[in-house]
């Protein structure tokens, strides 16, 4: 399995499984069946609402014997609530709780945006705290204060370089990992730059395109990654799928990519993708589909009243 290096000197496993929008009644399977086919790395958060089912497939699979704790990556991430420095480790403690688990080995700030303490997502103006009674730095100092004992790595999600540069000034120490959304027609090439620079190590999310999320979070005219002709090329030649052929690309750009399933053909399949190797001339025809197209945009974020716009939150 392919890994990464952290700047630490230890290491990713650069594929994982997703699992935002897992149910926790088919999670538990999924996890367990991932990590049997042979994942090493899954994702997932507390507001997915699913960590406890996540934890219950990781223990079975540990009593097993399928793996150990030691060979397993499991990232989860600070709900947009407990930015306060107060809140940040009793919010890794009870995510530890949920999962069942002593340590976890990554944890991420979720967004930049932060929440009234209690509130899983906004309904009036007075929800979001402001950017100037939240700094980020100050989460992000909180963060880099957790005991090694019960998160291995910290690092940030949905942050643009321009915010991982100043909260990484401001505290004098830098993410692990920013986990992003990452896809063909959202390629992000000065982020990934950006983040190579400072040895930051760049998860990409959706990079299927998301296509399971809820109608309220889609555009009606959106395209659909996986029916892009010019994937479809290319997983004919390879006689692979659409979705290996963007797992593939995203690995051979040297980022981290955890797609979501959980449907255990396609979490073979995806896995899978780890073997296929595209050649250049596939790789430029994928690089060529850039358009800056975000599916999980941000303006959720916006809404009337909100301290944040599109610019600020992504700039
Ligand atoms: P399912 O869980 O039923 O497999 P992303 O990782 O970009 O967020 O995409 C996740 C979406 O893509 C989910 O709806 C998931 O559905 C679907 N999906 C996952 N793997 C594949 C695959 N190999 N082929 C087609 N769709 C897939």
């Amino acid at each position: 399995m392919q890994t990464l290096p952290l700047a630490d000197g230890s290491s990713l496993p650069a594929f994982g499984l997703g699992t935002w929008l897992s149910e926790p009644e088919v999670v538990t399977r999924a996890v367990r069946v991932a990590i049997e086919l042979g994942y090493r790395h899954i994702d997932t958060a507390k507001i997915y609402d699913n960590e406890d089912a996540v934890g219950k497939g990781i223990a079975e699979a540990i009593a097993a014997g399928d793996v150990t704790r030691e060979e397993l990556w499991v990232t989860t991430k600070l709900w947009n609530d407990c930015h306060a420095k107060a809140d940040v480790r009793p919010a890794l403690e009870a995510s530890l709780s949920r999962l069942g688990l002593q340590y976890i080995d990554l944890y991420l700030i979720h967004w930049p945006v932060a929440l009234r303490h209690g509130l899983a997502r906004p309904k009036t103006a007075e929800d979001y705290l402001a950017p100037a009674d939240a700094p980020l730095a100050e989460t992000w100092g909180a963060m880099t204060e957790l005991s090694t004992d019960k998160t291995r790595h910290v690092g940030v999600s949905n942050f643009s370089a321009a915010k991982v540069a100043e909260v990484s000034d401001a505290v004098g120490k830098t993410p692990a990992v920013n986990q992003v959304e990452l896809h063909p027609y959202h390629a992000q090439n000065e982020l990934l730059a950006s983040m190579a620079e400072r040895k930051v190590v760049v998860t990409a999310y959706a990079p299927l395109g998301s296509s399971g999320r809820p109608p309220g979070l889609r555009r009606e005219d959106e395209t659909r990654l996986l029916e892009e002709p010019t994937v479809i090329e290319i997983a004919k030649a390879h006689e692979v799928s659409p979705a290996q052929v963007l797992i593939a690309w995203a690995l051979a750009r040297g980022t981290s990519v955890i797609p979501k399933s959980t449907n255990a053909t396609r979490i073979a399949e995806n896995l899978a993708a780890t073997k296929l190797v595209l050649t250049d001339g596939d790789r430029a025809r994928l690089d060529g589909l850039d358009r800056g197209a975000r599916y999980v945009d941000g303006s959720f974020w916006c809404t009337p009243g909100s301290p944040w716009t599109l610019e600020s939150l992504w700039g």
